[in-house]
């Protein structure tokens, strides 16, 4: 397959990417320049004739979601989700490391289209480094005119924060984000109302990803037809893919949503195949929300649709895990366990209680104490939290659920032998010290 001509990334690799200097010389900063002449109702209908999805997790299209705003609005605010706490998910990092000026650009413009005041950059706490590369590309955009007070000399203003984040995964749901932002404690909120008509400060407020606005500065440039031509139509434009665990070059690579999880792994210009002829038992395609595949599976196409019909939730955030068949499937299943046992934020009950038995169940089984009878448990406990069946107020336990759920589906024959295998007595005495 011929490799593809990186568009997000196009700068990676370039001496001084990251400074303003360097990004106008590459033909940074003319799109936004060209969208300044336009209206911004004319900028959205260009975005949705792109059909931009978003690349947060949810594929939403963005065009469609900024004309959700109310039209009697005065104030707008706009936030840039920088939270990336999705396990295995690197993508929005690689974007703010090497090329800060376009997710500036791509900020200004969606704050244009949308009429927005404020800005909001909220940035995972961790980010220290990406922090620091961000704030100055931003400071230099204010200090040449592209932010502030009339933006490159227009009747258009617009301010930029960056907020960082104190390290809590449900923080990047937008509503928790939101809280987050307004100071209090990052707990999302029950929707409706949509932030788009009631969000940050009660005012109208649209969230988009990082990789989302990325790809805005490209549209404008080039044309919604040429970003459509990228790609399935449904799943259009470029993509980041991210691919960790014992590959030979684990990762962040661009290319179009025509990719399957095969590629990702054994590409030599992606993962480069399994290292040390290791052999691929699972492969959580989409961060580990979206659910697993077995090795068998992996012809999965990463667009938007092809992920359901293996009984994933959907793509995420397009960052696969490799798991090689030297690894304990048990281990697997207690640290995905215990990420959204300590990661539900407690407000609905099934997540907290479910999350958390989640973990107790799936600590056991990894201690060589488990039950058969524990998957099936697990399986009930799964089908009784998340969005889905209307009983949580975000989708975390959603993207709790599946992946637990598929690995019990998928590796039960695995899971049943290695907990009939366990040392006799092993489970009376580890529920004992447990209990
Ligand atoms: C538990 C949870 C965590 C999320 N974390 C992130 C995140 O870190 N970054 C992100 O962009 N979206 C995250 N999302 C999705 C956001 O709620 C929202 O859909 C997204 O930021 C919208 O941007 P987009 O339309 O550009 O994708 C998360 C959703 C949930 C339910
Ligand atoms: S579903 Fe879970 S994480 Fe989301 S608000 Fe409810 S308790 Fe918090």
């Amino acid at each position: 397959m011929a490799s593809f001509e990186p568009i997000l990334l196009r700068n990676r690799g370039v001496e001084n990417s990251t400074s303003l200097e360097v990004y106008a010389s590459r033909g940074g900063y003319q799109a936004v320049r060209k969208v300044l002449q336009r209206s911004p109702a004319d900028v959205i209908e260009e975005v949705k004739s792109a059909n931009l999805r978003g690349r947060g997790g949810a594929g939403f299209p963005a065009g469609v979601k900024w004309s959700f705003l109310p039209k009697d609005r005065t104030r707008t605010l706009l936030c840039v989700n920088a939270d990336e706490s999705e396990p295995p998910t690197f993508c929005n990092r690689v974007l703010i490391e090497t090329d800060p000026h376009q997710l500036i650009e791509g900020t200004i413009i969606a704050a244009y289209a949308t009429q927005s005041q404020v800005a909001y950059v909220y940035m995972r706490g961790e980010f220290h480094e990406q922090f620091h590369i961000l704030q100055k590309a931003i400071d230099e955009a204010y200090a040449a005119g592209y932010l502030g007070k009339n933006v490159f000399g227009s009747e258009f203003s617009v301010e930029c924060y960056v907020h960082r984040g104190a390290g809590a995964y449900v923080c990047g749901e937008e509503t928790g984000l939101i809280e987050s932002l307004e100071g209090k404690r990052g707990w999302p909120r029950i929707k409706p109302p949509f932030p788009a008509v009631e969000g940050l400060f009660a005012l109208p407020t649209v969230v988009n990803n990082v990789e989302t606005l990325s790809c805005l500065p490209h549209i404008i440039e080039r044309g919604a037809d040429w970003f459509t031509g990228i790609g399935p139509a449904h799943s259009a434009g470029p993509k980041l893919f991210c691919v960790s665990g014992p590959v030979n070059k684990p990762g962040c690579y661009e290319g179009a949503m025509d990719i399957t999880v095969r590629d990702l792994i054994e590409r030599d210009d992606m993962g480069g195949g399994m290292m040390d002829g290791k052999e691929i038992r699972a492969v959580f395609p989409g961060g580990i929300s979206m659910g697993v595949l077995t090795a068998d599976e992996i012809n999965m196409k990463l667009d938007f649709d092809d992920p359901r019909n293996f009984g994933l939730l959907g793509l995420g955030t397009a960052a696969a895990v490799v798991v090689d068949t030297d690894t304990d499937l048990r281990s697997v299943l207690r640290n995905i366990a215990r990420f959204y046992g300590t990661e539900s934020c407690g407000q609905c009950t099934q997540c907290r209680e479910g999350t958390s038995w989640m973990n107790k169940i799936a600590t056991r089984i990894a201690m060589g104490a488990g039950r058969v009878e524990d998957l099936d448990i697990l399986l009930e406990t799964a089908r009784n939290m998340g969005m889905m069946p209307g009983l949580s107020i975000c989708g975390l336990p959603d993207g709790a659920t599946f992946p637990i759920e598929t690995l019990v589906k998928k590796f039960r024959p695995e899971l049943e032998a290695a907990i009939l295998a366990q040392e006799p007595g092993r489970a009376e005495a580890v529920l004992n010290v447990l209990n």
